[in-house]
């Protein structure tokens, strides 16, 4: 798990673990070289999602440098989700903490040395608040220059968020980082909220691969019962996996089977504050700066979290 292959992708995952999180990076492991992880508040605090990147990295014998962000939105103070995730964001489960620490290098800074030193080869994966890539696009306006692509988990395309009426976790939770962000990059590959309810997962399904004789299984599990039994009681179809279509969308873009691109822009005011406006008949005359996924790949997605968990 820790050697580099030089011919794997390299993918940098800014990211606030949380459930879906983990799932995602152990994906992005198994499938590409993982060059680092940066770390987002969003889900928990930065102290739990920090922690939490060191043990997922640790569980999986990795050496994958893990660098803290920012610990609050770039504003306004936001809620964070750990009535979904667990109080600690990986289900309370108790577990000791990772001998490793996180690099000193902040995780803007290290998004750019990353992006210069894979430069038109990087992968960047956003599946937390945009705060981290927002500073760093602050810092250097022409990161996008050297990045090959920007996959963002987040948002609701057409208005049905899951934090408000109308706006999505990662995108609610820091408005203004969103705004920088999509308003700077050229093309953003979008994963949101409604194509996540579209592609949950039977909770039948993520049994049978958590029962698999693997550390990855084991320690997903554990993590994941929390999260499993709140969205039964709540009474969700399926298991929302939000992060890991993110990642698929990463791995293999050929994946997607359908995809629109269009003008989006991040409404920061009023009731709709965190939305994601969507320009479906291109009125605006504003160049597309996102391209949504509408559809994927269903069995090929459930492959590849199965694999991660080593239940293929
Ligand atoms: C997003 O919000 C977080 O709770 C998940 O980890 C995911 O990144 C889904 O809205
Ligand atoms: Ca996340």
């Amino acid at each position: 798990m820790s050697q580099v292959y030089p011919n794997r992708l390299p993918i940098l995952i800014d990211t606030d673990p949380g459930v879906d999180d983990a799932l995602a990076i152990l994906m992005a492991h198994r499938h590409a070289d993982v060059v680092g992880l940066t770390i987002a508040a969003g889900n928990v605090g930065l102290a739990h999602t920090t922690a939490n990147a060191l043990k997922l990295v640790e569980t999986i014998g990795a050496t994958t440098p893990v660098f803290a962000g920012c610990a609050t939105p770039l504003v306004h103070a936001a809620e964070d989700a750990a009535f979904v995730h667990g109080l600690d964001g990986f289900g309370d489960t108790g577990y000791a903490p990772s001998a490793r620490r996180a690099e000193n290098e902040p995780a803007a800074q290290a998004i750019l040395r990353l992006s210069r030193e894979h430069a038109g080869k990087l992968v960047i994966v956003a599946m937390a608040p945009l705060t981290n890539l927002a500073l760093a696009l602050r810092l250097d306006p022409d990161l996008p220059s050297r990045v090959a692509r920007l996959v963002v988990m987040g948002g609701a395309v057409t208005g049905r968020g899951n934090t408000t009426v109308s706006a999505e976790f990662n995108i609610g939770f820091d408005p203004e980082a969103a705004h920088i962000v999509f308003c700077a990059w050229p093309k953003i590959e979008l994963a949101d909220w409604e194509l996540t309810v579209r592609h949950g997962i039977a909770f039948d399904t993520v049994a049978r691969w958590v029962q698999a004789d693997s550390p990855t299984a084991r320690f997903f599990d554990a993590i994941s019962r929390k999260t499993r039994a709140w969205s039964i009681e709540r009474g969700r179809p399926q298991l929302a996996l939000a992060d890991p279509l993110a990642m698929a969308v990463a791995l293999q873009p050929d994946i997607v089977t359908q995809g629109e691109e269009h003008h989006l822009e991040i409404a920061l005011h009023g009731a709709a504050r965190g939305a994601t406006i969507v320009d479906w008949d291109d009125r605006s005359g504003k160049a597309a700066n996102a391209r949504i996924v509408m559809d994927l790949d269903q069995a090929r997605f459930e492959a590849l979290c199965a694999s991660a968990l080593g239940a293929d």
